[in-house]
């Protein structure tokens, strides 16, 4: 999501305010001297720190893990210190806080500078994340058919195999592409997710987001507001989309204005007074998230400004993580083509019994140890559950980390630890469909830290990812149908690229993917 540009550009406004930071470095508190560092623990030299954990982050929290033997450690990123906790234990208290104590609210606000980026019009309400928790997991099986349906269409548009030649196509932009399409199916349906410029917005407003995050963050208080007015074309992207969803809005509103505020959510054939076309039109509307969206809103946000926002909001959670997940997934399955056949029956068995079904999808174990294996490997963050502490927070191990410090699992060093995961470099596609403990490997407490690990990936607890039932349906969903429609190489003499690293964040590089119709 974040390119090399972006990468330059944060070093440039880093150094300019380096004495902005210096400044604020020297108030640090003594409670975190108990906490052993990665890098300088004195304010002035733990900048030299944050700047290195820019360009080395990953490595830097494997440094921390392996010297502290999955402990308690801090190291300085360039507003806060960040405390990670690796342990089970540790990181079961950080699930246990409350909201008030631990925010993962805060640390996104922040780390999005979503005053001035987002803006939402009440920074107070994350609804949003109830709709996907309920309203679109739930929906799963139901919009299935329409997922597929999508997926193929799009597959179809962007990788034009014509007789048995093979196409080259840019992995990362394509599926961008095909994920926007899939995924907005759900979303807001045809005709928009089938609309370019929309789904082009929608993909560029995460990327500036991230771009004008970096950038504002750097500016002290005051200044922001105004660097944000200069800079930003948040504002108009805003209004493109108010424009894109304003019909289907303003329909919908004046049909729950006529017909009541639940018929959305129960079938409308209760109703005999409805006329038949109505029925089919409330039925098919029904189910998106738009119209989630519009049900369960409030306020100031039940208007066409908030939902533009809020579904902005939910592009920029569900579209990058999941496209980037998917390429990843491309990547291994290219650089490990003795995966294909088997994938090919772990398929073909699974839609021979349940068809092209969620409960198809579920028999397919092969190709979900597949997509846990390209996660655990190439993760999208080397973080997760990531909390601002907004009050004195203390660990069952008893030490204690004042307000206003960060705290976080590292989750790529622990999918990286040889005792949970023997041969942790080596890509085992099917490492998830063998028994635990196959290997023989013993080590006390090893089912603990082989369960927090398989739970990190898209966080834990009460915060974990909402979307990603729907996300590892859809990706599954999506190799299922590449493995068996096309056969897939990289060009000649190409291998998969090296990912690069920002911060803790970590980006797939580009490659091309040869594809062309499956031939046996
Ligand atoms: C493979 C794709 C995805 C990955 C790897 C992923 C990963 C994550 C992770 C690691 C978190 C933070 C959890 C924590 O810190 O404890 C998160 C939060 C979130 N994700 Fe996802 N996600 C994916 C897809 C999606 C999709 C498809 C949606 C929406 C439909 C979505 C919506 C959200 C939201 C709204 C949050 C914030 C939750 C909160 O504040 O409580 N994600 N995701
Ligand atoms: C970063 O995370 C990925 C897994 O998600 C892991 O494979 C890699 O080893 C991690 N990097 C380091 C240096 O720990």
């Amino acid at each position: 999501m974040v390119d090399e540009s972006t990468l330059r550009l944060s070093f440039l406004a880093a150094s300019v305010f380096v004495a902005f930071l210096f400044a604020s470095w020297y108030r640090r508190d003594p409670l975190l001297d108990a906490i052993p560092t990665v890098g300088f623990s004195d304010p002035i030299l733990s900048y030299f720190s944050a700047l290195r954990f820019i360009l080395d982050g990953p490595l830097r929290l494997k440094y921390g893990y392996e010297k502290t033997g999955r402990g308690l450690f801090k190291t300085a990123t360039l507003r806060r210190w960040m405390v990670l906790a690796s342990s089970p234990e540790l990181i079961e208290d950080v699930r246990k806080a409350s909201d008030d104590v631990l925010s993962i609210t805060a640390s996104a606000i922040e780390f999005l500078q979503a005053d001035y980026t987002l803006d939402l019009l009440d920074m107070n309400t994350d609804y949003h994340t109830d709709v996907i928790r309920a309203k679109l997991t739930r929906n799963i099986a139901a919009t299935f058919k329409d997922v597929r349906d999508e997926l193929i269409r799009s597959l179809d548009a962007s990788i034009p195999v014509l007789g048995d030649d093979w196409v080259k196509v840019p992995v990362m932009e394509t599926m961008q592409r095909v994920v926007s399409a899939t995924t907005n199916r759900v979303f807001v349906g045809p005709p928009l997710c089938r609309n370019q410029e929309y789904l082009t917005l929608n993909l560029n407003y995460a990327v500036n987001v991230m771009k004008f995050a970096a950038i504002i963050g750097m500016f002290p208080r005051p200044l922001k507001p105004i660097v944000a007015r200069m800079l930003s074309n948040l504002p108009s992207q805003i209004r493109q989309e108010m424009e894109f969803i304003r019909p289907m809005v303003e329909e919908r509103f004046a049909r729950m204005e006529e017909f009541g505020e639940d018929w959305d959510d129960k079938p409308v054939r209760r109703s005999t007074s409805l006329d038949v076309n109505v029925v089919i039109n409330a039925e098919a509307l029904q189910n998106d998230m738009l119209m989630w969206l519009m049900s369960e809103s409030k306020g100031v946000e039940r208007s066409l400004e908030g939902l533009a926002r809020r579904m902005l909001v939910v592009n920029f959670a569900a579209i990058h993580s999941t496209s980037t997940t998917f390429t990843n997934v491309l990547y291994h399955l290219l650089s490990n083509p003795e995966y294909v056949e088997p994938l090919r029956q772990d398929v073909e068995t699974a839609v021979a019994e349940e068809g092209w079904t969620k409960a198809g999808l579920d028999k397919m174990h092969k190709i979900d140890s597949f997509l846990r294996e390209t996660q655990r490997m190439d993760s999208l963050d080397n973080l997760t559950m990531i909390r601002l502490a907004l009050r004195p927070f203390t660990f069952s191990n008893g030490v204690t980390v004042p307000a206003g410090t960060l705290i976080a699992a590292p989750t790529g060093a622990i999918n990286g630890d040889g005792e949970i995961f023997p041969n942790p470099e080596e890509f085992d596609g099917f490492r998830f469909t063998k028994p635990r403990g196959h290997d023989g490997n013993t080590v006390a407490g090893r089912q603990a830290l082989y369960k927090t690990a398989e739970q990190l990936i898209f966080g834990y607890g009460r915060h974990a990812c909402p979307g990603r039932f729907f996300a590892v349906n859809e990706v599954k969903a999506l190799l299922a149908h590449v493995v068996v429609t096309y056969d897939v190489k990289f060009e000649e003499g190409k291998q998969a690229p090296s990912s690069f690293s920002i911060g803790s964040m970590r980006v797939p590089g580009k490659a091309n993917a040869m594809f062309r119709k499956r031939q046996r």
